[in-house]
């Protein structure tokens, strides 16, 4: 299930992550194969430094894995606030 807000995650150097694409995975925002069977696949990242960055919940980021706040533009769309963000 895809989360309307960014998972704010450490990540370690030269650490390989999944980051889930479809929105299906129960481990977000990391893939747990539940994609099997649908169009869109898990993708692989890894950054050079040990950095903490916000990965995206809602799936409809621009800058995969990163959050670019398209999170809150739904919101607006939504009469919501972002409060979580
Ligand atoms: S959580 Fe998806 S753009 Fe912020």
């Amino acid at each position: 299930m895809s989360i309307d807000y960014p998972f704010r995650t450490a990540l370690k150097a030269d650490k390989r992550i999944f980051w889930c694409s479809c929105g299906l995975s129960s481990k977000q925002p990391y893939c747990d194969g539940s994609h099997k069977g649908a169009p869109l696949k898990p993708l692989a990242h890894t950054e050079q430094i040990d950095i903490t960055v916000a990965l995206c919940g809602c799936k409809k980021t621009q800058r995969p894995p990163y959050c670019d706040g398209s999170h809150v533009d739904d919101r607006r769309v939504l009469g919501e606030t972002a409060e979580k963000a």
